[in-house]
């Protein structure tokens, strides 16, 4: 359907997310038709630049991060005249009203009322002020057209983002908030309700009866980087768990909607992340595991250890690495663990989901002799891209001996094109669908989740970080964290 001409007014639009994701995700949807026939991107931000220079930024900033590259200098030209940079004080009353006036002078050009979608790419702590001078300078009065995109961390806590939502509920209504988690976006990640509901062979094993244990992994080779001094204060659980993987383990729990409407399928995973067994606060160190890296080795690369990046304590207590085993307290999922895991600077990029099912009650095959293996269904995310049933076939030969095969789909023969998460998100935006997007009562029942896990590590710093070296497979301690249960990291 035809898009609704739209002004898409980003804060931070000089900042790291826009260069590399919103600029090149607005340029792909563009060359692809996607945008509105009419749209403006008014990039704010506060240094006095000049609109060429910024969009000159924008172009050398597409050729490293679009993912097409091909017509870069063909389209250019027309991508380009969409583009105002405007320079705007985040905390001045006079820069809304100039603002407001940029609004409807773009109003005039096209004709109408457009659609505003207000995108917050700043660091957290704006979030209020912003909110609060859109409400002031009524620069988002319609609930049907006006929207507002969020970046996380939303909040930094439970009480912190029950506060943060009741403070946008003076300007937003919910249908306007889009509070955004990337992981949502990912290809393979909306694969998991097609490849769940869209079957009729995989459902019906999709539970106690049939799953022995579920295993969602982040692993991260990359280390803090630039944002040492946010990731100091943030850690693995604040960062990835409690939304990623959070999000990801409702994809895979969730009980089947009745219909693919937002509201439909936001409701049951509320349910999922509700039914998740709340860890006491005596119990922590019992389900849940903590690490941070020391210096180490990859790839031939010596490597700093996290206390030595900048903006790090030299004593800090922040987790680089999380695993946690959580129980889902529903009819479907009783009694099977949900082991996740994340971590920075591992020996490699990989996340990746894995569904281990039972062993046979019975089988003519003897365990030890046949080299029998339990059945596995492995998800991978990414960078691999492709989804992986292990079964047991006859070895061929004269002899009665199995062997573990693999049956696959493999995205990558059409990788080129799979979207990026921001495309899909933001054109879901643009297009008003709430789905991919998280409400109120996801975000806070998320936190809830993780309250006890994120109480007892800040008031009881570990004595053994650094307790695994980067470029490793994490520390030892998370290895027990399965053993227990006779299990082991896939
Ligand atoms: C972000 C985290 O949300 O996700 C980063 O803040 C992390 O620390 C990133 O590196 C991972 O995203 P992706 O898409 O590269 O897996």
């Amino acid at each position: 359907k035809a898009l609704q001409p739209t002004s898409i007014i980003i804060f931070g639009a000089t900042g790291d997310l826009a260069k590399r994701k919103l600029f090149p995700a607005f340029y792909n949807l563009f060359i692809e038709g996607r945008m509105p026939e009419q749209f403006n991107i008014v990039a704010l931000g506060r240094a006095d630049k000049n609109n060429e220079d910024f969009k000159n930024y924008v172009k050398e900033n597409l050729v490293l991060f679009s993912r097409n590259q091909k017509s870069i200098d063909a389209e250019w030209e027309k991508f380009q005249s969409h583009i105002t940079y405007f320079r705007h004080q985040i905390d001045e009353d006079n820069s809304y009203q100039e603002l407001d006036v940029k609004l409807k002078s773009l109003d005039d050009e096209y004709g109408l009322r457009a659609n505003r979608l207000f995108y917050l790419s700043i660091a957290p702590n704006f979030v209020s002020v912003i909110s609060g001078h859109l409400k002031n300078a009524a620069l988002a009065p319609n609930p049907a057209q006006d929207r507002i995109i969020i970046e996380k961390p939303f909040g930094h806590d439970k009480s912190s983002a029950i506060e943060l939502n009741s403070l946008l509920s003076r300007t937003f209504e919910e249908e306007q908030i889009y509070r955004i988690d990337h992981y949502l976006g990912k290809e393979t990640v909306q694969n998991i309700l097609a490849f769940r509901f869209g079957n009729s062979i995989f459902e019906p094993i999709w539970n106690c009866h049939y799953v022995e244990s579920v295993q969602i992994t982040v692993a991260e080779e990359v280390g803090v980087e630039s944002r040492g001094g946010f990731y100091e204060g943030t850690g693995a659980l604040k960062d990835m768990i409690q939304n990623h993987l959070l999000q990801i383990l409702c994809m895979v729990a969730m009980e089947q909607p009745a219909s693919l409407d937002a509201g439909e399928i936001r409701d049951r995973k509320v349910d999922v992340l509700k039914s998740i067994r709340r860890i006491p606060l005596d119990r922590v160190s019992h389900y849940a595991v903590r690490g941070q890296y020391g210096k180490g080795t990859l790839n031939g690369k010596e490597l700093k250890a996290y206390r030595e990046e900048g903006g790090v304590a030299p004593d800090s207590n922040t987790e680089t690495f999380a695993a946690i085993k959580f129980y889902l307290d529903n009819e479907r999922w009783d009694g099977v663990p949900f082991y996740v895991r994340t971590g920075k600077r591992m020996k490699e990029k990989h996340s990746y989901i894995t569904i281990q099912f039972k062993p046979l009650p019975q089988s003519t095959f003897i365990a030890g002799k046949h080299a029998l293996s339990q059945n596995k269904l492995i998800i991978n995310i990414q960078p691999l891209m492709d989804i992986r049933l292990q079964f047991m076939t006859k070895k061929p030969g004269l002899t009665v001996e199995l062997k573990p095969v693999e049956m696959v789909f493999d995205y990558f023969s059409c990788k080129e094109d799979t979207p990026e998460a921001y495309e899909t998100l933001l054109l879901d935006a643009l297009e008003g669908d709430l789905t991919l997007f998280m409400r109120s009562d996801q975000v806070e029942e998320a936190w809830d989740v993780v309250k006890t896990i994120q109480e007892y590590w800040e008031s009881n710093p570990d004595p053994s970080f650094p307790n695994y070296a980067a470029g490793s497979s994490g520390p030892e301690q998370c290895e027990l964290l399965l053993q227990r249960e006779e299990h082991s990291w896939e």
